[in-house]
């Protein structure tokens, strides 16, 4: 695992970890005062009252029914004592008096040892809450006879009911009472078995989601480590867009800016190597070309023989020799112009301006290579949007249009010197670059020959010096753009110099 994966988990962890601790601190606070609240001794000693209140109430309710009883058995007994004769239709008759003196009384019976002797019972039924019936019994003892009073007295149902439901109300409470310590224990141990699996949950995902990045963050840094040590070729897949699918692709443009500025710094320190050796050469050539000229010069006039052959001879050697000392002192002529040629000096200036002056170069550059006639080579110059603001070198730069101008109409006219060729020069720009591009319909260049013909004394032309392109090459890229080379659509070649436009960076 990465020191940069670690981060990110102990972040996510962190944060977990706060913010979930952080509610069970104070949700355990919030639960002890609720309990602080809720389960105190008042309220208990009210529950317990209750509970007692209601039990007194049954209480209460037993005794008035043995009151009843008792006087229910009173009345029998002294019925039965004063009457002469006791029949039972008569007893009946006063039980059914005392049932409705004694609403609570559902029903009387006399028995005589096993012997209903006399009864009577409310009917209907009474509607309404359910009842508990209990029966008293009441021994009495009249004229010898052994009677039993029995007096079923009834009680609603609902009043046993509520003295259970007082109680367990008080029993929950009073375990309440018991437990409320450790229950706040036991939600902070829940709470806190929560807040791990959380957070391993938390480091689960974490960990999946942030392997991918870290991996491809780990591939930049590698990918740069080479780079510090001077590997420029290496590209990285920018792939799926996420998070560092931009930072890969800065860091890509960012090595294809450095490749760009070394094969640019690479070009002109060769160049500036060619120029020495330019210099080196026109001077060595240029010193002994005067003697040599001068020797045959006195050779040819000091001769005072009378051999014609030999005279003829010495003329032709000295013809010869100043025609060659000619073509070498324009060699090296161009050579140390070459040597001497003087960095771009930059400054604003219209682009557009500058390629419609060349068009009055054309004529002396036919003239030049020796094109005549009417029309020889139709040279067409264009400028799309002006005014195309550019940090240049005027001289320079038009020296280096001029010179792939040069190339193209010779070109043509070469391949076509009766007619037909045509040359364009034309400017335009497109978001942050202008471009310059020459275009001709002559024979091209072979695919092979695309880099070669910017190298320094590469040339195909017998009089040629092969130094043309290479002067592109170097005052385009101080002018901080590049130059390229490929077909152009009619067959010829296309030259095209890309330029940063002004208030880009
Ligand atoms: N438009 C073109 N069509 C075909 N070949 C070209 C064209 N421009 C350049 N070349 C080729 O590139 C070579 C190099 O050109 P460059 O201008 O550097 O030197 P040169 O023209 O041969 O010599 P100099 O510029 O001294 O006259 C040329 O010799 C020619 O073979
Ligand atoms: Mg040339």
């Amino acid at each position: 695992m990465s020191r940069f994966e670690r981060k990110i988990l102990f972040a996510i962890g962190l944060t977990v970890f706060l913010t979930l601790g952080g509610s069970i601190f104070f949700a355990q606070g919030a639960l002890r005062e609720v309990y602080r609240v809720g389960v105190n001794e008042r309220f208990g000693q009210e529950l317990v009252h209750g509970v007692e209140a209601r039990r007194g109430q049954l209480v209460a309710l037993r005794e008035s029914s043995e009151q009843v009883a008792d006087a229910i058995g009173w009345a029998v007994e002294a019925e039965v004592s004063e009457k002469a004769s006791l029949r039972p239709r008569a007893l009946e008759a006063l039980l059914v008096k005392l049932l409705e003196r004694y609403p609570d009384v559902r029903g009387v019976r006399v028995v005589d040892g096993d012997r209903l002797y006399a009864g009577a019972s409310r009917k209907p039924e009474p509607k309404g809450d359910p009842l508990r019936a209990t029966v008293r019994s009441r021994d009495i003892s009249a004229r010898g006879k052994n009677l039993r009073v029995e007096v079923e007295v009834v009680v609603p149902e609902i009043y046993f009911q509520r003295l259970q439901e007082a109680g367990e109300v008080a029993d929950v409470y009073s375990r309440l009472q018991r437990e409320s310590a450790s229950v706040s224990d036991v939600y902070v141990w829940v709470f806190g078995v929560l807040v791990f699996l959380v957070i391993v949950v938390a480091f689960l995902i974490g960990a999946i989601a942030s392997r991918r990045v870290t991996r491809r963050v780990t591939v930049l840094a590698e990918a740069s480590r080479r780079v510090g040590a001077g590997d420029l070729t290496v590209s990285l897949p920018t792939g799926a867009t996420d998070e560092v699918t931009e930072l890969t692709q800065a860091f890509n443009d960012m090595v294809r800016d450095l490749r760009d500025s070394r094969t640019r710094i690479e070009y002109l320190q060769r160049i500036g190597a060619w120029q020495d050796f330019a210099r080196r050469l026109a001077h060595e050539i240029k010193n002994p070309l005067t003697p040599i000229q001068l020797a045959a010069q006195e050779m040819d006039e000091t001769y005072t023989g009378d051999d014609d052959g030999y005279r003829e001879k010495l003329e032709h050697a000295r013809a010869i020799i100043e025609e060659e000392v000619a073509t070498l002192r324009r060699l090296v002529g161009e050579f140390s112009a070459f040597a001497k040629l003087p960095r771009a000096d930059l400054s604003p200036a219209d682009l557009c301006e500058l390629i419609q002056s060349i068009q009055d170069s054309v004529p002396a550059i036919l003239e030049d290579i020796g094109a005549d006639g009417p029309a020889p080579v139709e040279v067409r110059v264009s400028c799309a949007t002006r005014p195309m603001h550019v940090r240049m070198d005027p001289m320079m730069l038009r020296r280096g249009v001029d010179n792939i101008l040069r190339n193209a109409i010779q070109a043509v006219y070469r391949a076509k010197p009766t007619g037909g060729g045509r040359v364009l020069l034309r400017a335009h720009s497109v978001e942050n670059s202008a471009f310059i591009e020459v275009l001709d319909n002559g024979p091209g260049i072979a695919r092979e020959d695309w880099d070669r013909v910017f190298d320094p004394y590469y040339t195909t032309k017998v009089e040629g010096t092969g130094l043309g392109l290479a002067i592109v090459k170097k005052v385009v890229l101080e002018h901080g753009g590049e130059v390229s080379l490929d077909d152009a659509p009619e067959g010829g070649a296309r030259f095209r110099i890309r330029l940063p436009l002004m208030g880009s960076s």
